[in-house]
């Protein structure tokens, strides 16, 4: 098949090309990950449904469509309401897109002939999707494959492709999912110059909010700037999640953003910010955090816990290479917590000792990091056969497998002080008896520190996505060099 000149999806000005090439690529790696799989027959079809435009509750009002991941990683195709299908031993790719009533032209904009979706999206055929079971029967195949499997994170299965008449066919829905996820965990050229453009537009989106950040303002505010910039700058019509922006005591809430606490606080002078927020382009992800303090200047504490988790990442990133156990990396930043704890007067005793109750949980009890892709907790944490660890901090980790060359993944260390967590703590002798409760009082109320960025492992070592300003003395300096009075309509240019 000849590639596509145009790219398959550009937002023009200086937002990212995309190839088509990458979805073609993608599904040839998942037609030679099925011809390996042992029970995947010749003549086996592929079948993978697109998302469905969704409406608010019982309204005609739509929601804001985003595609299904897998699908996307298949297609790259933005319309709703679609099917696909690849036919695995040619690789013939088949889109089914919905046959438009005339009322839509009225509505909703052109209707566009089948021509055009074979042409955009670089596909061999283009049919209706009413016509679905009539074109997959004149294929004859010995059984279609749809996806079925569920998602170690949310636990959730994935809606398996469903059309009127698929009661005639042979159905396989086992095959297809382990072999997609691994396509999947694994990132292409392609895939990574998508995730290097996110993690470009969203770093600088963080950069001009610490630009601009000062006490007195909402944590909304530095949400509304963040999406702001991301669309205005980066084409990015989506965040990869729900934007965090915790400030003070709120830092230290770990998915600070949502409903019931909806970045609704007053930002004050003399709290720590935690921001975690990334932009999404082309259903492609980016989850970065900035923690710094909202007045430019660390206090002595501030700087001591920013410090700690700053040399956690350090040593994390230091570390990772293709083959390294991801559970010993979340351990490895265990462990510089809990040593620099001990400096700080937190915490005392014997660190092996620490390790063995699990005291580093006490104060990051999340994982370490996640797979990043399609989805911001990217899929194929936990393959089968791969048990989650069950010991605090590690049983929250979604990813418990070897690090390999193309993984794109976060490390995120954080300290943080939630106060029903050292409570529990102090409540345990076991793990009361390190616990230097005098230190400890000044920190509570502190919050939180995250530092989060985006890696892609490479064969020795990692490259580094995320590119904002990271030591205390970079980030001081950054938001003295900046006190100025934004404008987002006005001031809408890259910060250097
Ligand atoms: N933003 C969610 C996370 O860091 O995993
Ligand atoms: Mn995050
Ligand atoms: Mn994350």
């Amino acid at each position: 098949m000849a590639a596509s000149p145009q790219p398959i999806y550009w937002l023009g000005n200086d937002t990212l090309r995309v190839s088509a090439d990458l979805f073609a690529e993608n599904r040839r790696r998942l037609c030679k990950g099925l011809k390996a799989k042992d029970g995947v027959v010749p003549k086996s079809v592929v079948v993978l449904q697109g998302g469905e435009q969704k409406q608010r509750f019982c309204t005609d009002t739509d929601l804001l469509f985003r595609q299904e991941s897998f699908f996307h990683w298949a297609f790259g195709v933005t319309n709703s309401d679609c099917y696909g299908a690849i036919d695995v031993d040619s690789g013939k790719s088949i889109l089914f897109v919905p046959k438009l009533p005339e009322s839509y032209a009225t509505w909703m904009g052109e209707i566009f002939p089948k021509e055009h979706f074979m042409k955009k999206y670089a596909v061999d055929e283009v049919h209706y999707t009413c016509d679905i079971a009539n074109v997959l029967s004149s294929m004859r195949p010995a059984t279609l494959l749809t996806l079925r499997g569920q998602n170690t994170d949310s636990g959730s299965i994935c809606r398996e492709a469903s059309f009127e008449g698929i009661s005639g066919f042979q159905v396989n829905n086992t095959l297809l999912h382990p072999v997609i996820v691994e396509c999947r965990v694994i990132k292409t050229d392609m895939e990574l110059e998508v995730m290097r453009y996110t993690n470009r537009i969203s770093s600088e989106a963080h950069k001009m909010i610490m630009k601009h950040v000062k006490p007195g303002q909402k944590e909304y505010e530095m949400e509304s700037l963040f999406q702001h910039y991301c669309y205005n700058r980066g084409g990015m019509r989506h965040t990869s999640y729900t934007c965090i922006c915790g400030t003070g005591t709120n830092s230290a809430v770990l998915h600070y953003g949502h409903a019931g606490a909806p970045n609704d606080k007053t930002i004050m002078d003399g709290d720590m910010c935690l921001f975690d927020m990334g932009g999404e382009y082309y259903c492609y992800s980016s989850d970065i955090t900035c923690s710094f303090p909202a007045n430019g200047k660390f206090t002595p504490d501030q700087r001591a816990i920013y410090e700690a988790v700053l040399k956690a990442s350090r040593a994390v990133m230091a570390a990772i290479k293709p083959g390294v156990k991801w559970t010993d990396m979340h351990r490895l930043a265990d462990r510089v917590h809990l040593e620099e704890l001990v400096k700080i007067g937190i915490v005392r005793g014997s660190l092996e000792d620490m390790l063995k109750v699990h005291l580093g949980a006490v104060f990051m009890p999340h994982g370490l990091g996640h797979l990043l892709g399609i989805d911001v907790h990217d899929v194929g944490g936990y393959p089968e056969g791969l048990e989650r660890t069950n010991e605090p901090g590690l049983k929250s980790l979604r990813m418990g497998r070897l690090v390999e060359e193309r993984m794109v993944l976060t490390v995120e260390p954080g300290i943080y002080f939630i106060n029903h967590l050292l409570d529990q703590a102090l409540a345990n002798p076991a793990q009361s008896c390190f616990i230097n409760n005098q230190v400890l009082a000044r920190f509570r109320g502190f919050g939180g520190v995250r530092i989060e960025d985006d890696i892609a492992v490479t064969a020795d070592g990692i490259e580094l996505l995320t590119c904002v300003p990271r030591t205390v003395e970079e980030i001081e300096a950054f938001m003295a060099a900046s006190a100025k009075p934004f404008s987002p309509v006005v001031d809408d240019k890259p910060v250097s």
